[in-house]
Parts: structure tokens; C-alpha cells; sequence
């Protein structure tokens, strides 16, 4: 029998209360569970049931000459556990435009961790991959998401009206970004 894998982090980029570390498929069954559980796929866009192989394909890395999508996985480091992941999702080297997100395990939420990932986010797509706007699409309902985009920088650019399907009805996704210019200023 072999031996089980030990629980390491990859760290790439480290923040006071986590770190943003590579991505491990050895955890991917964690990763199905995030996106299974009804608290975060209510809002995170996953209406259907995620297998190994959906999450897998999504997360192996693709064959594409050019890199479109940034994922790390977010450690708590006091506790030294993967507590969710983000990134960066069509990344458009031409524009320098990209959308990013991240999720938190519930067991975390409140504890500051989903404002220093989006802000530990930001400040690699800027200073690291030179980027111009990153923006995320968040839905109306889930306020501390809106909560988390205004405390990392981001101001409401549109409302892309009765947009997405949740809970019976259509409600409104809105768009938040921030460009870089904006960025340094606020350094
Ligand atoms: C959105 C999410 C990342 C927030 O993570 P978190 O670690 O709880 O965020 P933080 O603790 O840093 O901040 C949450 C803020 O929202 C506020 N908040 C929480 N619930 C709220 C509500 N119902 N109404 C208003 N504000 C709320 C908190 O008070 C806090 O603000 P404060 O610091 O001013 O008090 C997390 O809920 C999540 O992973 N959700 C599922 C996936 C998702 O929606 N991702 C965002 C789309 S990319």
C-alpha cells in the first residue's frame, strides 16, 4: 500500500494570514467538494454537479501555447490548510485584461481571507504580469462579495440586468474592475 501524500504547500506569493500556493491535483477531490457545496456554488456559478473528471479538465494544464487561465490554491497558514482557491480567468495578453475570482471555505468566512486573497490577486496581476484592468463578476444577492470588491479597490463598472438564474428567479450579475493607474495611485 503506499504510503499517503503529505499535505504540503506550494507557496508562491505570501500574505500575512495566507498564501497563495500552486495548485495540488492530489487535493482535487477538496476542490470538487468546494464547488459541490450548496453555500459556494449558489453563487459561484456552479448549477450543475461537478465530478472528478469536470474538475480535473478544468484544472490540469491546458495544451494552449498561451497561458489563459492563473489558479492558486489559498493556505490559511496558522492552520497550514488549503481553505479555497483563485485566480485569474480569460487573460487576454493583447488587451491585458482579466477577469479573476476566488472561493472560500465557509468554515473560513469573516476572517478577513477572501479581501487579502483578492488583494494579494491584484497586487500579482499588476506588479507581476503587467496587467491593465482586472475585473470579477459578482451577482447582486451575494453581499459579501460586493463588500470584499469595495474593500480591495474595485468600483462597479456595469449591471448586466436579470443576468443569471438563482433561488427561481433572474437577478443581476454586476461587473466590478480596476485598472492599473488606479492601482499605483493607491500604493
Ligand atoms: C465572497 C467570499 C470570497 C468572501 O470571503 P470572506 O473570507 O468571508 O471575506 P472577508 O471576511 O474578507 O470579508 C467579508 C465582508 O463581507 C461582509 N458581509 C458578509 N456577509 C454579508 C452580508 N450578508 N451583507 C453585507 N455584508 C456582508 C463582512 O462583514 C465583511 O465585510 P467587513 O470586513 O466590512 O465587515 C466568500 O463568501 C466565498 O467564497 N463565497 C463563495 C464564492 C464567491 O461568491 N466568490 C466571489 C465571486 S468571485
Amino acid at each position: 500500500m503506499s504510503e499517503p501524500k503529505e499535505d504540503i504547500a506550494l507557496p508562491f506569493i505570501e500574505g500575512d494570514i495566507i498564501s497563495l500556493c500552486a495548485m495540488n491535483l492530489d487535493r482535487i477531490s477538496l476542490y470538487v467538494a468546494w464547488m459541490n457545496n450548496p453555500k459556494i456554488r449558489k453563487y459561484a456559478g456552479y448549477n450543475m454537479p461537478q465530478t472528478i473528471e469536470d474538475v480535473k479538465k478544468k484544472f490540469e494544464p491546458k495544451k494552449e501555447a498561451v497561458k489563459e487561465e492563473i489558479f492558486f490554491e489559498i493556505w490559511q497558514k496558522e492552520d497550514k490548510k488549503p481553505i479555497g482557491y483563485g485566480g485569474f480567468l480569460w487573460i487576454e495578453w493583447f488587451t491585458r485584461n482579466a477577469y479573476m475570482f476566488y472561493l472560500i471555505d465557509p468554515d473560513y468566512w469573516g476572517q478577513y481571507i477572501g479581501t487579502e486573497a483578492g488583494k494579494l490577486i491584484i497586487e500579482y496581476g499588476f506588479k507581476e504580469l503587467n496587467l491593465h484592468k482586472i475585473t470579477t463578476r459578482l451577482y447582486a444577492p451575494n453581499k459579501a462579495s460586493l463588500r470584499v470588491a469595495e474593500k480591495i479597490g474595485l468600483t462597479h463598472e456595469i449591471t448586466l440586468q436579470k443576468e443569471v438564474y438563482i433561488d427561481g428567479k433572474h437577478i443581476d450579475a454586476l461587473e466590478y474592475s480596476i485598472f492599473k493607474e488606479d492601482f499605483v495611485k493607491s500604493q
